[in-house]
């Protein structure tokens, strides 16, 4: 670890400093008098109200109240964090930033310099390699397959590693020094005992690791084709620690002055094809769980973080994982939340085929932190109810709730905590289900039907047809859509609405003879005759209950099919759109 900058230093930094050339060279300046302005580039504006005083060495913006020195500009511009900054500062004077005794070791920061420089050389090496006739003929076909752009090779660096054995070592492995440099580094692997040396990359399409700062610590590389393993990556390094890093973090803090939110995804492709469809704030953990260091990481760049995973049992365990790590972190003011993507899709797949729009609704769709802590301790008790339940779910929640910092998020779950306990208690469950049981049943000893909301709703527009009004929003396709679902009775409903809406005034004998003849006859007037037990002033309300029901079901439905559609590349245009539709709507 370097030791802390001296404070000296960096008030002669900033002294030394000209802020009208550092902002200048960002922000075009425009002499005003004795200061400079420009449009502030912190807000939208068509008049310029962003101005740099030179004597004070100091920017204001009277529009937004933006303020500070040279660092604080940098950092707010680039989006530098403070250290970063100041080197960034130093190194437009020339200057190496000293660091206070103690920690430092010197030969460990050459080191590290000769590391960083050796793997940009590595990563560019890569690059280039995409470009060779192998790579041309391997590798850009299938980035391109992979619905990669140029733009987004470029901006990630991604390459190629030619399938030979020694291609790296012979281009950057000429003395022993440079090979036990890349053999620390993991990029070559010695054989058994023969001090001979090969290289791990070998036809794969390359992704260069980044840390936030944009120096380049590792690889993964993926095979062209079915083979395993399917993602190689760099071991654990002197300069690459897997648990610490964030795929993705530089290009998000890069694409974005100040992030509102970072998205945690599983994969590679999966930051690469968001980036690339406009959702440039995803990073990937590189390993299932996300550690507590990488939360922290995220952390010192924005304060509400998204983690999004596979909707299978999978995906839930590694969110739940993820969920423990941050606990420690959840101080005032930060958000996290947990998106589930439906079976069989991951972030590349959905944002190729759904689009931003549709993937940008899931997240707001994403549970938030609260709710998905009980869902899962609620999972973990399973059907166990009464007194073993109450005492479980305490058992499990207060050690994670003794981990928390105090905060919001800490208050929220431990009065929720207290809330459910009290509840458990006070409702003596096996009492309520048998109650239910009792009910249902007592309607099947009558030989009525079971009541589902198909067959509520058909035994209300029996005796009410006007509420059918309130499924004139459908769409033909809609109706159609519905009939086909399989759902006892739905069909017969369907046909009863579009009966309905053509003649509100339609009544129940008229309604009887119209089915007169049909195989649903019969239904139709048992259905007449079922004495519904609606109070007269609720029947438009339980429609509605009965209505949205069905309509949820349905949508829920219409959508895993159409998933199904798109994963087989079977959907239509016109099918995108209802699906982006129903998203809305639930
Ligand atoms: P996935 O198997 O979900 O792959 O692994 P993916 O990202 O969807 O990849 P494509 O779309 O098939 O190319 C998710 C992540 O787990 C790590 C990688 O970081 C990968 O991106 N992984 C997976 C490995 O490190 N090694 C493997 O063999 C597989
Ligand atoms: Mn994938």
């Amino acid at each position: 670890m370097a030791g802390r900058i001296p404070r000296a230093f960096i008030d002669d930094l900033v002294a030394r400093t000209d802020i009208v050339e550092v902002i200048d060279s960002r922000v075009k300046l425009k002499k005003t008098g004795k200061n400079y302005s420009a449009c502030c580039p912190f807000h939208n504006e068509k008049s310029p109200s962003f101005t740099v005083a030179p004597d004070k060495q100091f920017y204001y913006c009277f529009g937004c109240g933006a303020k500070g020195n040279a660092l604080s500009f940098l950092m707010e511009y680039d989006g530098l964090e403070f250290v970063d900054a100041v080197e960034d500062l130093a190194a437009r004077l020339g200057l190496d930033v000293p660091r206070e005794q103690g920690a430092v070791d010197e030969q460990v920061v050459q080191q590290s310099q000769q590391d960083y420089q050796l793997m940009a050389q590595v990563a560019d090496f890569y690059t280039r390699l995409m470009q060779t006739p192998e790579g041309r003929k391997l590798a850009v076909p299938y980035a391109e397959k992979r619905g990669l752009s140029e733009q987004t090779l470029t901006t990630f660096k991604i390459g190629y590693a030619l399938d030979s054995w020694d291609a790296l070592v012979k281009k950057f492995g000429r003395g022993k020094a440079q090979i036990e440099q890349l053999k620390a580094l993991g990029l070559v692997i010695e054989k058994e005992g023969r001090g001979s040396f090969y290289d791990r990359f070998r036809g794969r399409l390359i992704f260069p690791i980044q840390d936030r700062r944009g120096k380049f610590i590792g690889f993964g590389g993926r095979v062209l084709g079915d083979g395993t393993p399917k993602y190689l990556n760099s071991p654990e390094t002197r300069i690459f620690s897997k648990g610490r890093e964030l795929y993705g973090l530089y290009q998000a803090k890069q694409a974005n002055r100040g992030l509102e939110r970072l998205l945690v995804v599983e994969g590679y492709m999966d930051v690469v094809a968001l980036y690339q469809a406009g959702i440039q704030y995803a990073v990937a953990s590189l390993g299932t769980a996300t550690t507590s260091e990488q939360i922290s990481l995220m952390l010192r760049s924005t304060s509400e973080i998204v983690c999004c995973y596979d909707g299978d049992n999978a995906g839930r365990q590694a969110a739940w994982r993820t969920l423990q790590n941050a606990l420690p972190s959840l101080v005032d003011g930060v958000r996290i939340k947990f998106m589930f993507l439906p079976d069989g899709e991951d972030p590349d797949s959905y944002v190729q085929t759904f689009g931003r729009q549709a993937f940008e609704q899931q997240i707001e769709q994403a549970e938030d932190f609260v709710s998905f802590f009980y869902q899962n301790l609620y999972q973990q008790i399973g059907e166990n109810d009464g007194e073993y339940a109450r005492s479980k779910l305490s058992q499990l929640a207060q050690p994670l709730i003794d981990s928390m910092p105090d905060s919001e998020y800490k208050h929220a779950v431990s009065s929720t905590l207290a809330v459910k306990l009290k509840r458990q208690l006070d409702t003596k469950k096996p009492d309520t289900l048998s109650q239910a049981k009792e009910k249902q049943a007592k309607v099947n000893a009558t030989g009525q039907n079971k009541v589902t909301p198909v067959r509520m709703l058909v035994a209300l527009l029996l005796s009410r047809p006007h509420l059918a009004e309130h499924m004139r929003h459908l769409t033909p396709a809609q109706l159609t859509a519905l009939k086909a679902m399989e759902e006892p009775g739905m069909g017969f409903l369907v046909e009863l609405v579009q009966v309905c809406l053509q003649k509100p005034t339609i009544n129940a004998a008229s309604i009887l003879e119209h089915w007169r003849g049909t195989a649903n006859e019969k239904i139709v007037a048992r259905l007449l005759t079922w004495e519904h037990h609606v109070d007269e002033q609720n029947i438009e309300t339980v429609f509605l209950d009965a209505l949205e029901k069905i309509l949820s079901l349905f949508i829920q439905k219409r959508k895993a099919l159409l998933q199904a559609k798109a994963r087989m590349k079977l959907i239509s245009e016109q099918e995108k759109q209802e699906y982006l539709q129903l998203l809305k709507m639930r």
